[in-house]
């Protein structure tokens, strides 16, 4: 097979998280009504479209990682690198990375049953599954392979690709479906193997990149609902994507053909069938484009918001560099200690990062009913989101 260009730029140039939750932290939710036997099935539960101020309560979280761990000493038998350069530059120390015959449904699929176990929701009671990830084990999509490990039959399934800020637009999305009336439950994933989709031999991407899961409830609440006065749920959001900056971070498809074959009829005829290749970024251009993204879009979702900065209790933004986390904090003006971490452990998960560091924030208690979450992914594309929730 003969290949040539890639075809994609648009540039004209399990050891699982921790199992246990606090359980006081998530308000109870409304009494269930039964999926079963109903008349109209899951159109019977459906909210009324009209309803405009319906809260799309975040009400569980959940996360699942691979246990083998990749450290930076193991890298440095691998390509030319070393623990000091990686450590200093970015913060990272060890990354977890899938055995061959391990598959991402399986941690996606984990860390949706811990989110729907602090949810208190049935899989049964699922709506909607959106698994954001750019790494599927299947190309068709990977959200009905989740949707049938949990048994989750009552829900509509499907991927969404947004690189590392898919989890931001899945909630996103998430969000809108509720508040449209469509749809009660939804299950938003966020799940990458980039082990898959990098080079093993080009140390200048290879170093940052891990593999995991991680995993939201989103649930319709009674409307207005509130904690000491404040509304909770989503409360404003804000998406952007810059694709004639797509050749910054690639994977992309390779145009291939195969040998011309004469027919039986007249000529001959072609067909292109190239290949996926690995990942490619210019560093230097994408941590330059995150420090700015992250603090625009943050500002611009706040306003959508109708929040304060100084009034986020905790930022969960994509883990992709300790450098551009700091940057961004000192540019907001907020204190690091609000700003999740978790680089050291996981590296870059791209999809999963943000519901992962999430999922570690509020199975450490930090998360208290009425805390302001400030969320921001940035990414392949490219892509970055914001997005503020209200805890309860
Ligand atoms: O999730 C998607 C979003 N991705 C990101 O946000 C990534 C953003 N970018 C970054 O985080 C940083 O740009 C990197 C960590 C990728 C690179 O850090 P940098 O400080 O921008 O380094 P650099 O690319 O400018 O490279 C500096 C030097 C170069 O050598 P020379 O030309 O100065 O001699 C590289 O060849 O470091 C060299 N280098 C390495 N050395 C040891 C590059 N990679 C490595 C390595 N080990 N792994």
């Amino acid at each position: 097979m003969a290949r040539s260009g890639a075809n994609c730029s648009a540039s004209t140039a399990s050891q699982s998280g921790n199992a246990s939750w606090p359980r006081t932290l998530v308000p109870p939710l409304r009494p269930r009504r039964s999926r079963r036997g109903g008349a109209g099935g899951p159109q019977a539960t459906r909210l009324q479209a009209t309803a405009h101020h319906i809260p799309s309560r975040l009400v569980g979280t959940g996360s699942s990682v691979p246990q083998q761990t990749l450290t930076n000493r193991d890298l440095e038998k691998l390509v030319e690198t070393s623990d000091d350069w990686i450590s200093s530059r970015t913060g990272i120390r060890e990354r977890r990375v899938m055995t061959p015959g391990q598959n991402l449904t399986e941690f996606a699929t984990e860390a949706s049953r811990r989110a729907l176990e602090m949810a208190g929701v049935v899989p049964e009671e699922v709506d909607l599954i959106l698994l954001a990830t750019s790494s599927p084990d299947d190309s068709f999509g990977g959200a009905c392979l989740v949707q049938g490990a949990l048994g989750a039959t009552n829900a509509a399934a499907f991927d969404v690709t947004a690189a590392c800020s898919g989890f931001v637009v899945g909630m996103i999305t998430a969000h809108n479906y509720i508040q449209s009336g469509q749809f009660k439950t939804v299950l938003v994933i966020g799940a990458d193997a980039m082990s898959r989709l990098v080079d093993w031999t080009d140390r200048n991407t290879c170093i940052l990149f891990g593999d995991g899961a991680g995993a939201a409830v989103l649930q319709a609440g009674e409307e207005n609902a509130s904690v000491d006065g404040k509304k909770v749920g989503v409360l404003g959001y804000k998406l952007r994507s810059r694709g004639a900056d797509n050749g910054k971070l690639t994977t992309c498809y390779m145009s291939g053909e195969l040998q011309s074959a004469s027919t039986a009829s007249e000529g001959a005829f072609k067909i292109g069938q190239g290949a996926y290749e690995s990942l490619h970024m210019n560093g230097s251009e994408v941590f330059k484009f995150a420090v700015r993204a992250v603090p625009e879009i943050l500002t611009a979702a706040a306003e959508n918001a109708g929040v304060e900065m100084a009034d986020v209790d905790h930022f969960v933004l994509h883990q992709a560099n300790q450098r551009i986390l700091d940057a961004a904090s000192d540019r907001l003006g907020v204190d690091k200690d609000k700003v999740a971490s978790n680089l050291a452990r996981y590296g870059n998960t791209s999809a999963a990062s943000i519901p992962l560091a999430l999922d570690e924030t509020v199975r450490a208690g930090k998360v208290q009913p009425g805390h302001l979450i400030g969320m921001a992914g940035f990414g392949a594309g490219l892509t970055w989101g914001g997005v503020f929730v209200r805890w309860g």
